[in-house]
């Protein structure tokens, strides 16, 4: 019995390391949307498939805007953070995301639009 329980925490400390590696904060929270891509660029085709599927509609394809502003030059008006918490917790029109995308997921995702 005891050994089992030994063998869990193991287990669940070699996946947080394992997650941790991945760039990931220490949350754990899993991406939801896995997407088939290499590993190397995993986070970035992960955070385009995320906006692809969340943000293109109002922000546009190009991340030129539409409903939304445009998106790409936003690094000049907000910060990363600035940028997380607009995306978490939306702002006027903008709706919140924190109950739809990981703390991982949104950092992936103002790091890609922030590279466009
Ligand atoms: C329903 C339409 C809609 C969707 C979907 C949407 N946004 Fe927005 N977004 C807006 C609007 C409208 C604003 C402007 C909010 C304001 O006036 O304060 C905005 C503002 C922003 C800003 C701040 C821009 C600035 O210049 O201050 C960021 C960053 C942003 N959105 C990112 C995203 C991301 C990333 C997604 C996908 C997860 C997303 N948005 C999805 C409508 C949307």
């Amino acid at each position: 019995m005891k050994r089992k329980l030994w063998t869990a925490a193991a287990l669940i400390a070699a996946f947080g390391l394992g997650l941790a590696a991945c760039g990931g904060s220490d949350k754990g929270g899993t991406p939801r949307e896995q997407e088939d891509a290499a590993p190397a660029d995993g986070a970035a085709a992960q955070a385009e498939a995320i906006y692809k599927a969340h943000c293109l509609s109002c922000h546009g394809a190009d991340l030129g805007g539409g409903f939304g502003p445009e998106l790409k030059n936003v690094e000049q008006r907000l910060s990363a953070d600035e940028q997380f918490a607009v995306i978490k917790e939306g702002r006027a029109q903008m709706p919140a995301f924190g109950g739809r995308l990981s703390d991982e997921e949104i950092r992936a995702l103002v790091e890609w639009v922030s590279a466009q």
